[in-house]
């Protein structure tokens, strides 16, 4: 696990683009898991910003998102279908052919989650997940007691959440009560995880999914058993961190290795 702390929001934003930017490099038909929410805003704008200068190109690149609310058609406003166009799509070249976000207004869900399970399979399974945290702990909307090795499904929201949530609605009761989310074990799957938190709103549940026991109270720390999990934070939503002197001094060290 490796925990990089950053200045501020920008500076996240930043070097979470890097990454995504130089896995795309690596591997120009990445396959890419997304995440909705403001955290990803910031870095959704820099990969935006490295296509249009002629640094990226996304024209093979196959995207799973994570998350759609239940009831929210994908032109309503705040569904996560019109985020991820909104912010990411609309000014990226991505064949739309090749954009999955799970569809929260079909009869059928039970089927539909299989569907999505198998298409991120076919594509040959996700090579990074983008996440961001809850107050209460949850990656995707896997709240609180989600099974550590479920799959694709509804969930159904915790307070907290919708309390959240109400923000980006004209009132709380708007706010969806149920989502589709990819499961714990469906994202344990991707080869790489990138965990962003800003905010001191986030320290409390960024500190128990890093250095609390693994548990189902708090879905991020199941990341302690991922082979590849990168938390990049802010100063504030660092600040409970027990070992944050440490996770700094491991950073540096790695640099001085890169440039021996
Ligand atoms: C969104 C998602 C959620 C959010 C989390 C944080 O696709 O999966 O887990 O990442 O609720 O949301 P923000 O970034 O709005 O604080």
């Amino acid at each position: 696990m490796r925990v990089i702390i950053s200045k501020n929001y920008e500076e996240m934003s930043k070097k979470a683009a890097e990454i995504v930017a130089e896995r795309l490099r690596k591997k120009p038909d990445l396959v890419l898991g997304l995440a909705t929410g403001s955290t990803p805003v910031g870095m959704y704008k820099e990969l935006i910003r490295m296509h249009k200068e002629g640094n990226l190109d996304f024209s093979k690149v196959k995207t799973f998102n994570l998350d759609e609310y239940c009831g929210l058609s994908p032109d309503h406003p705040q569904s996560y279908h019109y985020f991820m166009w909104e912010n990411l799509f609309n000014h990226i070249n991505i064949n739309p052919a090749n954009v999955y976000i799970p569809s929260g207004d079909i009869e059928n869900v039970e089927a539909f989650c299989k569907w999505y399970e198998e298409k991120i399979k076919e594509a040959g399974g996700i090579d990074l997940q983008v996440l961001g945290i809850g107050r209460d702990g949850h990656i995707g909307f896997n709240e609180p007691g989600s099974s550590l090795t479920s799959r694709t499904r509804i969930k159904t929201l915790t307070e907290e959440t919708v309390e959240d949530n109400a923000r980006f609605f004209e009132k709380k009761e708007d706010v969806p009560r149920y989502a589709v989310s990819m499961g714990l074990g469906t994202i344990m799957e991707a080869k790489e995880c990138l965990l962003l938190a800003n905010g001191a709103n986030k320290a409390e549940a960024i500190q128990k999914a890093i250095e609390g026991p693994v548990s189902a109270s708090i879905t991020a720390s199941l990341l302690q058993f991922h082979p590849r999990a990168i938390f990049i934070l802010d100063e504030e939503a660092s600040k409970n961190l027990k070992r944050r002197e440490y996770y700094r001094y491991v950073e540096r060290m790695a640099q001085k290795l890169k440039e021996r």
